[in-house]
């Protein structure tokens, strides 16, 4: 397993190795096999980040489930600090149903909070959180995911899913930013 990438500028140190991501990935799974009661929930995975994660994770449930992707679009004006504003990609309704969320990282938890805003909006039966990461130091908004697969600190990471300026999505470990 490669210990040190280079991306663009930077330099990553391994930090969650692909046997291990794949591993709680597993355990996330079961448990929601576990903890499902006869509901057919909708998985919703937000892109980017989430692709891989979702792949994994997907093909370890066991009862019915639809899954749809959505994309967050930020306004970005001059002042604009990355506001959300639009979810693009929604074809269905969510009117009733059991929606459970598929998230990369939460850090601040300002994505996860309009998101969570937004699916209201469309009233469904119930939001469940899942998150494969979570920057605990860096979390803002009151925001519970009810899954985590690992908390990690408050710096860059890159890597299965993740990416630095649109690069390292690719990679199947995660990585950390080596600090000068
Ligand atoms: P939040 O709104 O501050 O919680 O940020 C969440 C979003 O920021 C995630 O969906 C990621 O796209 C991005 N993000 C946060 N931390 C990282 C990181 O360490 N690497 C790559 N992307 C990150
Ligand atoms: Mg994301």
């Amino acid at each position: 397993m490669t210990k040190e990438v280079s991306i663009l500028d930077k330099t990553f140190s391994l930090f969650i190795s692909s046997d291990k991501i794949q591993n709680r990935v597993n355990e996330i799974a079961s448990d929601l096999n576990k903890r499902n009661n006869g509901q057919n929930p909708l998985f919703l995975a937000i892109l980017n980040g989430s692709f891989i994660f979702a792949s994994d994770l997907l093909k370890k449930i066991s009862f019915g489930c639809e899954i749809s992707f959505i994309k967050l679009a930020s306004y970005t004006g001059t002042t604009s600090s990355g506001k959300i504003t639009t979810m693009i990609g929604l074809s269905e309704s969510l009117k009733g149903k059991d929606i459970i969320i598929l998230e990369d990282i939460i850090d601040t938890g300002r994505t996860m909070k309009t998101l969570l805003e937004m699916i209201n909006d469309h009233n469904p039966g119930s939001i469940s959180i899942v998150s494969l990461l979570l920057k605990k130091d860096a979390l803002i908004e009151d925001i519970k995911p009810d899954y985590v697969g690992f908390e990690v600190p408050d710096k860059f990471l890159v890597g299965y899913g993740l990416d630095y300026n649109s690069f390292g999505r690719n990679l199947e470990s995660i990585y950390i930013l080596n600090e000068k």
